[in-house]
């Protein structure tokens, strides 16, 4: 089949079996041009939390259709492909987590959304790039214990002082490798630009920019900007987005190096075989899933 006859047939599987196609931000060009919403990781998890869609095929990584399932546990929910995870999830397993917890006894448990289901089980409250900040300001407890991402964490514990943030050592693979020197680089030959980064970078980049934000929010930031000329601190599939909403701006891409191969791993032809087949569907034990619906929906409570 051609990329049209796909598009045609992922129409027609999608209204048979009252699905909703969504997409994050770092997905190929054309799984955005065809999905009904795409978004951040925040956005998409309270769209899911609401369609009243029967299916939601998630064109993203493990950790963002778990957390659909977890909050729509009555809705089927498809990964279209199975081994797109995130690295950066990985990096904390909840009998690390658990280990970790009884040092510290007081500190309230936090985990970034980048985590299992099993991770948010044990977790008092989740957060994304988005509502980080406000999600600690929101925690009574001074002590907080932040899984996994340390730079996440590094860009909190700068906002928020008054909290005394316990680091796990995760990271992303795409963003925590670009070191400032690149950036410097990129600075240099683009000096009217100004630079938005994802706070997944390195605390030294974060220092640099004059925007940090969740992807959303650096789109949202270009949309609405004077200025012209940006350099692009996230995932390249951003770059989507922000040139067909602004084509009379100029996008420089931080690093060619702003690539997720997971997220890449979705395709059209994934999607078409998802809807055809109704794979990979979503399942999660029944306590686990309700012990971590409870950190994701004080997430949304918080906003
Ligand atoms: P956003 O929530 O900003 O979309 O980020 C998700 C992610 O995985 C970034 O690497
Ligand atoms: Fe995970 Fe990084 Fe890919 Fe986001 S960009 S899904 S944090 S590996």
């Amino acid at each position: 089949m051609d990329k049209n006859e796909l598009k045609q047939k992922i129409q027609e599987l999608k209204q048979q079996r009252k699905a909703v196609i969504v997409a994050h931000n770092y997905q190929h060009d054309d799984v955005q041009e065809i999905a009904d919403v795409v978004g951040d990781s925040f956005a998409l998890s309270k769209y899911c939390a609401t369609t009243d869609a029967e299916v939601v095929v998630f064109c993203g990584v493990h950790f963002m259709a778990e957390s659909a399932k977890i909050l729509s546990p009555e809705k089927t929910v498809l990964l279209p492909e199975i081994d797109a995870g995130c690295p950066m999830a990985d990096m904390v397993t909840a009998e690390a987590l658990r280990e970790e917890k009884k040092k510290y006894p007081d500190a309230a448990v936090v985990c970034y959304i980048n985590s299992s289901a099993e991770v948010k089980a044990e977790c008092d409250v989740c957060c994304t790039s988005s509502n980080a900040v406000n999600v600690i300001k929101s925690i009574k407890e001074k002590d907080i214990l932040f899984v996994p991402d340390q730079n996440l964490g590094h860009y909190i514990s700068k906002l928020v002082p008054e909290k005394n943030i316990i680091f796990w050592k995760g990271f992303c693979i795409t963003h925590h490798k670009i070191k400032t020197d690149e950036v410097e680089k990129m600075k240099k030959l683009h000096p009217d630009a100004l630079l938005l980064i994802h706070p997944e970078c390195r605390p030294e980049l974060v220092e640099m920019a004059d925007f940090v934000g969740s992807t959303k929010q650096i789109i949202d930031y270009a949309n609405s900007s004077e200025n012209s000329k940006f350099i692009i601190g996230t995932e390249m599939g951003v770059l989507y987005k922000l040139k067909k909403e602004n084509p009379d701006k100029t996008f420089y891409l931080m690093s060619q190096g702003l690539l997720c191969p997971n997220m890449k791993k979705t395709s059209l032809e994934s999607v078409y075989n998802s809807l055809n087949e109704m794979k990979y569907q979503i399942e999660l034990d029944e306590d686990v899933r309700v012990r971590a619906a409870k950190a994701l929906e004080r997430m949304l409570q918080v906003g």
